[in-house]
């Protein structure tokens, strides 16, 4: 009996939601119509622009879905444009935080286009699909490396990583001067340890080298990929030192034995102008106990086939002629793998000098750094007679200055300034432009042009 009542409870509760519907009650309740709620009614102008919309939406998807992968790639690299203005407005460290958030979480553009084929460069032993990267400073903790290297960027240096975490310099710490395409920093090394980058670079190493498994078996062909350890991307790992160590050179030891593993090369970093005494590691004597002490830690560890990754050192743009030569000499005698010039300056050239901004302590980075970057890449590529892998930073904005800086003897170049004012659009723009470049003045490849404006003056070294 209660069964029976409680059946019918529920059969008119039921009914009566199902009537409460809008569709519901018009297909299935028209006896019931007296009781039902009034179904609202739009307007004629309400239906005309739901109509409108729909129909835009409909037929926009018909549309899209018609486009070739390539064409929607390049759209919503181009859509990302629409988002800079906002960025400008907000403080550019939190604008950072959420550049790097949201290329952690995967929401930026995955480039799906191939790059130009004159682009495609070896160096270490390693193939690049590009020589286009991303500079240390950007992702600092290794947080965002697939979303980065999902850009297009033929190589991402994470970094600077220090032994222990530490918070860096008091905010604000990083200033834009817009007009002049420039940004002055001094975070001071803000890092979340070894450990914490190891465990984060360790998680994605497995989850890249699967997939790179998962579409190379997928694969016929038999050429070998661009890429490094763990897929088709390229992570080089920048090394600092902790503010408070005294010991400068067991801080890059730790590094190299945490980190070594997953990096495709290693970086000393001995140029930040932020941390009190480390430009002091670029003199001759200190540069080649440093990178004595850490080849033979790298040395030490158990290698497979592929060897130890390859060693270089990070240079500021603010040495002598004579410091220069020291440094290469140390290159050559130590057989390092590379140099990267360089890091931001502590100069303020013009036109920056007028701007108050430009009080502000820290390194200068951007297009006012070019210049004086370039020159110390040329020079440095002199001295070391084009034995020594370059990578040249500093000031790059377009297509035009990366084949400047390949030109002046980079095998390699890296930017971050730019790419934080021009957001994810600026790095096919650059491709292309300097693929372009390449062409217009006959070269085959980036290598056939390195070092291209050097070849008169090493003739004469
Ligand atoms: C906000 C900021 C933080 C940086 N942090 C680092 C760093 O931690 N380690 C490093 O080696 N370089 C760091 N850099 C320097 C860049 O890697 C690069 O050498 C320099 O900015 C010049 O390149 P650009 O003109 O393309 O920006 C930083 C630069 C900026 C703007």
């Amino acid at each position: 009996m209660a069964a029976r009542a409680s059946r019918k409870l529920l059969r008119d509760f039921l009914f009566r939601r199902a009537c409460t519907t809008p569709i519901a009650s018009a297909r299935h309740c028209s006896s019931a119509a007296e009781t039902a709620p009034k179904i609202p009614h739009f307007s004629k102008k309400g239906r005309l622009l739901t109509g409108t919309f729909l129909g835009l939406v409909i037929g926009g998807g018909a549309y899209v879905s018609t486009v070739d992968e390539a064409t929607f790639c390049g759209w919503l690299f181009s859509a990302t444009k629409l988002v800079n203005p906002f960025f400008a407005l907000l403080d550019p460290e939190v604008a950072h935080r959420l550049g790097v958030s949201a290329a952690a979480r995967g929401w930026v553009p995955r480039e799906k286009r191939p790059d130009p084929s004159n682009l495609g460069l070896e160096v270490w032993g390693r193939k690049f699909s590009n020589p286009v990267g991303l500079a240390a400073g950007f992702d600092k903790n290794a947080e965002a490396v697939d979303g980065l290297l999902g850009l297009g960027f033929g190589f991402v240096e994470i970094g600077s990583v220090t032994p222990v975490p530490q918070e860096g310099n008091p905010k604000p710490r990083i200033f834009r001067l817009r007009e002049e395409g420039a940004i002055i920093n001094r975070c001071g090394f803000n890092s979340e340890g070894i450990v914490a980058v190891a465990k984060r670079l360790g998680a994605q190493h497995g989850k890249r080298k699967l997939d790179e498994t998962t579409s190379t078996s997928s694969s016929s062909g038999e050429e070998v990929k661009p890429g490094g350890k763990a897929g088709p991307g390229i992570l080089g790992v920048n090394l600092g030192k902790n503010k408070t160590s005294e010991d400068a050179s067991s801080d890059y030891v730790q590094g190299v034995h945490t980190l070594s593993q997953y990096a495709d090369y290693l970086v000393i970093n001995v140029s930040s102008p932020n941390t009190p005494g480390l430009r002091m590691l670029q003199g001759r004597k200190q540069l080649k106990d440093l990178v004595k002490r850490v080849q033979a830690a790298r040395d030490e560890m158990q290698w497979g086939e592929e060897g130890p990754p390859p060693l270089l050192v990070k240079i500021a743009p603010d040495l002598s002629k004579e410091d220069l030569e020291d440094i290469a000499a140390v290159a050559l005698a130590l057989r390092l793998d590379g140099l990267i010039i360089s890091n931001t300056t502590v100069s303020r050239p013009d036109p920056v000098s007028t701007n108050p901004v430009a009080s502000e302590a820290g390194g200068l980075s951007g297009k006012p750094l070019f210049n004086i970057s370039t020159s110390f890449l040329k020079d440095m590529y002199i001295l070391t007679r084009g034995k020594v892998p370059l990578i040249g930073c500093g000031g790059i904005s377009s297509g035009e200055d990366a084949y400047k800086k390949i030109r002046a003897g980079a095998s390699l170049v890296q930017l971050y300034t730019a790419f934080a004012y021009g957001g994810p659009a600026l790095i096919p723009q650059i491709k292309a432009e300097l693929s372009e470049c390449l062409e217009r003045d006959g070269f085959k490849s980036v290598s056939e042009a390195v070092g291209a404006d050097c070849r008169v003056a090493t003739a004469k070294v």
